[in-house]
């Protein structure tokens, strides 16, 4: 039988990119980009965010990718962000359907794939989030709906404290992100408990610390407990510039995190005490329901 360290190692190998996911995420950043270079004078446009990082769950959805627009395009910088938003949508909608769907900062593009109970989609993405962005001083501008102007982010700067965490943590902090990110995607909670998931690595870049310990069970647990710790705290921008990610959250949901996070890190208590007895095909049962479809059985 599996042991629980071969177990969160398959996981964690499930959870990772593998080449056939990165050629149709290119496949589909040329796509939407041959499209979009029609209907905007665009500069250059690449993949960024958690896919960019290494930090993306599965299944894969929501695949970031920042189009810079040329200075010709300048004109939107002085408007509402909701101008360049509806702009993208338009055209977008054009293309790729009703489903294609104007966000708070992009607008996401379903190609309409669908994951099966496995949470395996063919090595498919399922959606892409395009996001209009102008150079500015080094670092970018995007938009942002609900703020009601633009904000500043890096995608650079972000990288770089992921690389350093991940490298800090034994090369394990990204596979623990991810893992953390799936169990919050896990459909069992209803809406996901933490918004936006970015706010999970944010916060694992304080709450891994120490080093790594040699056994994923007992990261998760802790990791589950001191995210718990801390959500009610405000999270700023790692690099400086944006609004707080903790602003995704008002109070209520924010309780709401804390207590799924408390009873995800009392199940992970209750799976090590299964090995601990012996019984490894519960504890094995113990992390598949805390986690979802991806985490191995045998
Ligand atoms: N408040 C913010 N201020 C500045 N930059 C931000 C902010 N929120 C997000 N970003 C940047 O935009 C990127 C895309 O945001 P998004 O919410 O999709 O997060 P993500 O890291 O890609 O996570 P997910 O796996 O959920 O897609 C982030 O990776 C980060 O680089
Ligand atoms: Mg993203």
């Amino acid at each position: 039988m599996l042991t629980i360290d071969e177990a969160f190692r398959k996981f964690k190998t499930r959870l990772e990119l593998n080449d056939k996911e990165q050629k149709n995420a290119s496949a589909r950043q040329t796509e939407v980009r041959d499209y979009l270079d029609t209907k905007f004078k665009i500069d250059r446009s690449f993949l960024t965010g958690s896919y960019a990082r290494w930090t993306k769950t599965k299944p894969l959805k929501d695949v970031d990718i920042f189009f810079v627009l040329k200075s010709s395009e300048d004109h939107y910088r002085s408007k509402a962000p909701s101008v360049v938003l509806t702009d993208f949508h338009n055209a977008l909608v054009a293309k790729y359907g009703d489903k294609t769907k104007k966000q708070n900062r992009s607008i996401n593009v379903d190609f309409g794939v669908k994951a099966d109970a496995d949470d395996n989609t063919d090595y498919r993405v399922i959606s892409v989030d395009v996001v209009p962005a102008f150079d500015k001083d080094g670092d970018f501008e995007i938009p942002d709906n609900d703020l009601g102007r633009w904000i500043k982010t890096n995608p650079k700067i972000h990288a770089e404290k992921a690389t350093a965490a991940h490298q800090a943590y034994s090369s394990e902090w990204k596979g623990l992100v991810r893992m953390v990110k799936y169990w919050n995607n896990n459909p069992r909670h209803g809406e996901k408990p933490i918004k936006p998931s970015f706010l999970i690595e944010v916060m694992a870049l304080q709450c891994l610390y120490g080093g790594w310990g040699g056994s994923f069970d007992r990261e998760m647990q802790s990791l589950f407990a001191t995210l718990a710790d801390r959500i009610l705290d405000e999270w700023p921008d790692p690099a400086g510039l944006g609004p707080p990610i903790s602003n995704g959250m008002d109070t209520a949901r924010k309780n709401r995190a804390r207590e799924l996070l408390l009873a995800a890190g009392r199940e992970a208590t209750l799976a090590i005490d299964h090995v601990r007895r012996g019984r490894n095909g519960e504890a094995l049962r113990a992390w598949r329901e805390l986690f979802g479809p991806k985490f191995p059985l045998s």
